[in-house]
Parts: structure tokens; sequence; C-alpha cells
């Protein structure tokens, strides 16, 4: 009965339920579901599981996370492959034995390229203790719920525009459970089926997961050295009537790229002209020590509406979960009203840390630059040594390099490089029409020996291609 009822493609992502939301590599996340439905009975021994190539499609993931995910769970000896009959649940009893197999990481043998994050800046445990010391007492004795955020860190948020060049009043700041929380709610007002959004191309995978899971039709539009193209935005909102666009002005994930000043005033005046609200996702603000010029929403004229976002998960922690939307008062209040309706309010624990490390992010970002900056000058002595076909432009800020493969779709070389221990995310995964499938994106966030033992795989996957072709492809990837 259950093999039926899973043994189409369709019915595995019906049982996988809502995956990716939690924390770690895509492809470890994924084998974590399937891993949970075999301990589950829900897929037996002997189940038939999809194709790589129909689960990747159905799951809107590269086939190389597939591939890496059903690795991973060959590795737990939770599945078998057989040339020529597929991947099957294995054998194998299940109980407490099976979940113990089932947990076990696989970080030492995968390096994965799906996150560009550092652990925390050191300053965070400082403010912990701080806070234990200080006003913790204070707050606990406070009710607790704020849900428009925590009134410190609303007025810490207000100061640093305010700094920045772009005067807040802390009535236009309402706090989030990190920058993407600020998408889901902004979709939840702006958008219903049907409506477009235009965003950059390339652009962030997880922001399109969004916006098409509220049923928008999304719209590239392709950048230069300034950031977004002005002529094709123009384009695009005369064209499209967008509900909505979202750019990542201050160090664009995942090229690296720093929109010009002149380019915000622009996007500003298109903005007003055109009446497309624009929502700005800084998020990697801060990550160098170049200093930005004032977020887009700093140019707003008119009747331009500028949804300015912010997090401390670059520059601090991702695990702090903190972000922040800021525009105009009586936008935010709606915006409030679904973050209510969602949690009532972000902890206020968490924001008490933010608001003791707002002030100071000028000085834990220059830490962080300086260490970024010798990663990646690592990363592009080795790149030249050993992959010296391979081509980039040297980021503006950002956290990873934006490759371009010679003459190779990328999900080819991702299959490959999976099999070398490397989880690569192909670039039409950041393109809403599936092109830049030449393009890679590689973070500089690691370690220096992590870095040099990443391009040794690269460069042995890259070496492999170059030879015999792809491993398993009898025909074209679609
Ligand atoms: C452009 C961009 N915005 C937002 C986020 C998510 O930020 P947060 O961790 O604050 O939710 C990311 C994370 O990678 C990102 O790249």
């Amino acid at each position: 009965m259950i093999m039926d009822r899973v043994s189409d493609a369709n019915s595995l992502v019906e049982l996988l339920g809502d995956w990716t939301t939690a924390g770690g590599p895509l492809y470890r996340k994924l084998a974590g579901a399937v891993a949970r439905g075999i301990e589950a009975g829900d897929l037996p021994a002997g189940e038939r599981l999809p194709s790589e190539r129909d689960l990747a499609r159905l799951l809107t993931v590269s086939r190389a996370t597939v591939v890496a995910a059903y690795d991973e769970l060959r590795g737990r000896g939770l599945v078998d492959s057989v040339r020529g009959s597929g991947t099957r649940v294995s054998a194998r009893p299940r109980g407490a034995g099976a979940r113990a197999v089932a947990v076990q990481p696989r970080a030492a043998r995968m390096i994965s390229l799906a996150m560009a994050i550092e652990p925390a800046a050191p300053e965070l445990a400082e403010a912990y203790r701080d806070l234990a010391d200080g006003e913790l007492a204070d707050l606990m004795a406070d009710v607790g719920y704020h849900p428009r955020g925590y009134p410190p860190l609303r007025a810490a948020v207000a100061t640093h525009y305010t700094e920045m060049g772009l005067p807040t009043d802390r009535d236009q700041v309402l706090i989030t459970t990190g920058a993407q929380q600020v998408l889901g709610l902004v979709a939840q007002l702006y958008l219903r089926p049907g409506r477009v959004v235009v965003v950059e191309s390339p652009s962030w995978p997880a922001c399109l997961d969004v916006f098409r899971a509220a049923g928008a039709r999304v719209v590239g539009v392709p950048l230069d050295e300034e950031g977004v193209r002005a002529d094709r935005l123009a384009a695009a909102f005369a064209e499209e009537r967008p509900a909505l666009a979202y750019l990542m002005p201050t160090f664009h994930n995942p090229t690296g790229r720093l929109m010009s000043m002149a380019r915000r005033r622009r996007v500003a005046e298109l903005a007003a002209r055109f009446n497309v609200p624009v929502l700005e996702d800084n998020a990697y603000s801060g990550v160098q020590a170049l200093a930005p010029p004032p977020p887009v929403g700093a140019f707003a004229r008119g009747n331009a509406e500028v949804l300015t976002v912010g997090s401390m998960a670059k520059s601090v922690w991702g695990g702090l979960r903190i972000g922040w939307v800021r525009g105009p008062v009586a936008i935010t209040e709606r915006l409030a009203r679904y973050k209510i309706r969602a949690d009532l309010g972000s902890s206020v624990l968490d924001q008490a840390l933010a608001a003791r490390l707002l002030p100071r992010l000028d000085e834990i970002t220059a830490a962080r630059a300086t260490v970024l900056r010798a990663r990646l000058n690592h990363l592009r002595a080795l790149l030249t040594a050993q992959l010296p076909t391979w081509r980039w432009q040297s980021p503006d800020g950002g956290s990873a390099l934006w490759v371009t493969l010679p003459d190779t779709n990328a999900q080819i070389f991702a299959q490959v490089a999976a099999r070398h221990g490397v989880e690569v995310v192909p670039g039409s995964t950041t393109d809403p029409s599936g092109h830049h499938d030449n393009y890679l994106r590689l973070p500089f966030t690691f370690p220096t020996d992590t870095l040099t033992e990443l391009v040794r795989r690269l460069a042995t996957a890259w070496a492999d291609l170059q030879r015999h072709g792809p491993v398993t492809e009898t025909s074209p990837v679609v």
C-alpha cells in the first residue's frame, strides 16, 4: 500500500513535507527528511526511491543535492543503489539502531557550498556575559512580549540608519526573526498568485522560493558593474507592472557587487515613477570593511516606497536570528500585524544581545573583514594555481566568489563534485529563468585549510570531468 503511495516522486515530495526548514546544508536536510520517513516506516524496506533527476525537478533543487543526499543515506546504510534498479530503502532492521545511524553527521566527508556562513563573532559571548551581569534581571521582570521589537533594539536600528544617512525614527522599525522573516511578511503584504516580483538575475535562491511559494511570477533583471541595470529595471517596471522589486544593493548575493550611489538614486526614482515598492535587502552590509553608500531608502522621494532590510546574521552570527525592516510607518505597522500573527515577536533575549552589539558593528565588521580578506586571497591563489581556466570578478564584499566555468554546465559539474565530496550549488538555481547555468558560487568563509581541501577536491573533480565527462549521465541534464 505504502509502496504504491511513495513509488512516484510526487508522493515522496508530499511525505517529505517542509524539509528545507531545518539548519545545515541542503543535501543533509534532504537526507535527514528521507531518513525520518524510513525510521517512521513510511518508506518500508525495498521501497524504490525516485530517480535523482525526478526528485531534483520536483523539489526544485539541483540534481547534485539529491545525489549527495542519496550518497549520505547510502553511507548511513539506509538505502542501497544497484545499477539498473535505482535506489531502494535497505532491508536493515529499524528501531533504536537505525535511529543512531540516521543521525550520524557526515560533515567530515562533504564540504557544502550551499551556505556562506561563519561561527559567531567573539563579541557575542562578551555581550552575553555583560547582559547576564547587567540588565538581565530588569529584562526578566518585564512582560517580555514586544511584537514590534524590543524598544532599545528598535532605537539602536534607528540610530544605525540615521548615522548611515537614512534618518529613521524607531516607529519605522520592525524587528524580525532574521532577514528571512521580512521576506515572508512582505510577500504576504504585497504578493498574490500571478503577481510579478522583479529580482536581480542572478539572485538568492531562498528569496525565489519565498516569492514562488506566494504564487508570484519572478522576473529577472541583469546587473552591471554598478548593480542592477537601470534601463532593464525601468523596462521591467513598465512592462510587468510588478507588485514588488527585491534587490540586494549592499553586497549582492551571489556576485558580491556593491550598488553605486548614482544607481541607488536611480532605483529610488524608478520606484517613485512606476509606483513599484522596492525591498532592499542589505543583509550582507558590513561584511567587508568598505563603507557602502547610504541605503536606497535614503534617496526615496515623493511616493517611492522603499523597505530596507538588515540582519545580524552575516556580521555577528546566523544563530542570533535577528533581522529588521525599516520603512514608512504605515507599512511597518501592516507588516507588524503579520508578524504578530506569525509569532507574537522575536526572542527578547536575542534582541537585547543585538541591541548591545549593533553600536559596535563597525568594529566587529572590521575584524571579520580582515579574516575574510585573507581567506579570499588564499582562495584566489588556490584557484589560479589549480583551476586556471575558471574566471571570476573580484567581489566588492559579501562572502563568495561568483565563478564562471568554461563551457561547462554547473549542474553536470555538481554531480561530479558531489562524488568528490563537495556539494556545489549550480548557478541556474539563482536565476528565475534557469540561466547562469555555467556559474557556481564559491564561499570564502571557510578556514584556510578547508579552502585548501575544497579546491583540491574541486580540481580533482574538474580534471575528472574533463577526462571522462559526467560519471552517471547518459542523457543531457535539462
Ligand atoms: C541576501 C540574504 N538575505 C537574507 C538572508 C537571511 O538572513 P537571516 O539569517 O538574517 O534570516 C541571507 C542568508 O543567506 C541572504 O543571503
